[in-house]
């Protein structure tokens, strides 16, 4: 089966679908994106996606290409059109195509919306989370504003290159104090040596994860410990359990940091119970 992707207003075959090589996007990475889950053929948390779209719109003075009921329209036909039941639905926005100068193109630029829709194997992600996974350390060399989610990357696309070099899957940043921020692609956690889940509060330097904010809720109305603040490499090394949360990965264990096995060494039982009960909590639609 051929892949659709949506580009303004329009389903294309995958291979057909292009932006303009004067669009901001390609050319300032001046734009914001969306990932969010599809289980079983539906949206997941489709609401807080959203939300936190409309909020990086927002930062960056970029108008809505449309009401927020429409693009989910356009979400779910392109999950339709590429049958995905298991995967992710992937959405873009762009200033628009103008010619190259920095500042903002004229008021009438129409924003550019791009959307595509593709299958996760869901039998080989339970898999590795049943294993674990490692994860490096490196400093946090991003800008400021990394609670907009912009497609501006190149930190994280080389974090998590490195991360590949070495044999790990993912990348946590960690900034000038010695503490965590969160990984290239998703946020951080560990539990403390007494019990305590820990991930770092809201501020400028993390995504405002909707995994993570779920989570928080099932943490809660689990009765468990939940400490928002940010934790050391050092703490992490001595961690009973890690785990790190993304759309595309849920709540995925982590067994080794830096080469070092975190508590011992194979999935932690909290990390395990969390991401079973995940989809409990989220909002399906
Ligand atoms: N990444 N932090 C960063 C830097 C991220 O890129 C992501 C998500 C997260 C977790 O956010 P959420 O729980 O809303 O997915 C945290 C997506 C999945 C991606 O870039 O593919």
């Amino acid at each position: 089966m051929s892949r659709i992707a949506y580009v303004n207003g329009r389903y294309l075959p995958h291979r057909h679908a292009m932006v303009h090589i004067e669009d901001r996007g390609y050319q300032f990475s001046d734009g914001v994106y969306e990932v969010c889950e599809v289980r079983a053929g539906r949206l997941v948390d489709e609401r807080r996606h959203m939300q936190r779209l409309a909020r990086s719109l927002d930062a960056l003075k970029i108008p809505a290409p449309m009401s927020y009921p429409a693009l989910g329209i356009i979400l779910r036909e392109t999950v339709r059109r590429n049958r995905v039941r298991d995967g992710i639905v992937y959405l873009q926005i762009t200033r628009g195509v103008a010619r190259r100068d920095h500042g903002f193109p004229v008021a009438a630029t129409q924003p550019v919306l791009v959307v595509t829709a593709r299958r996760l194997d869901f039998e080989q992600n339970e898999k590795i989370a049943a294993q674990g996974v490692a994860v490096i350390t490196l400093p946090d060399n991003r800008w400021e504003h990394v609670d907009i989610k912009s497609i501006s990357l190149l930190p994280n696309v080389l974090a998590k290159q490195a991360a590949r070099e070495q044999g790990a899957r993912e990348a946590w940043f960690v900034d000038k104090q010695g503490r965590v921020t969160e990984g290239a692609s998703s946020n951080a956690w560990i539990v403390s040596r007494d019990g305590k889940l820990l991930t770092r509060a809201l501020d400028h330097s993390i995504l405002q994860g909707i995994t993570r904010t779920v989570l928080i809720d099932v943490i809660k109305s689990q009765g468990l410990q939940l400490e928002e603040r940010a934790f050391t490499v050092e703490e992490a090394y001595a961690a009973r359990e890690a785990f790190l949360t993304s759309a595309s990965q849920i709540v995925m264990p982590v067994v080794q940091i830096d080469g070092r096995p975190v508590g011992n060494g194979a999935p932690g039982l909290l990390a395990t119970a969390l991401r079973r009960d995940y989809h409990r909590h989220a909002e399906m639609a």
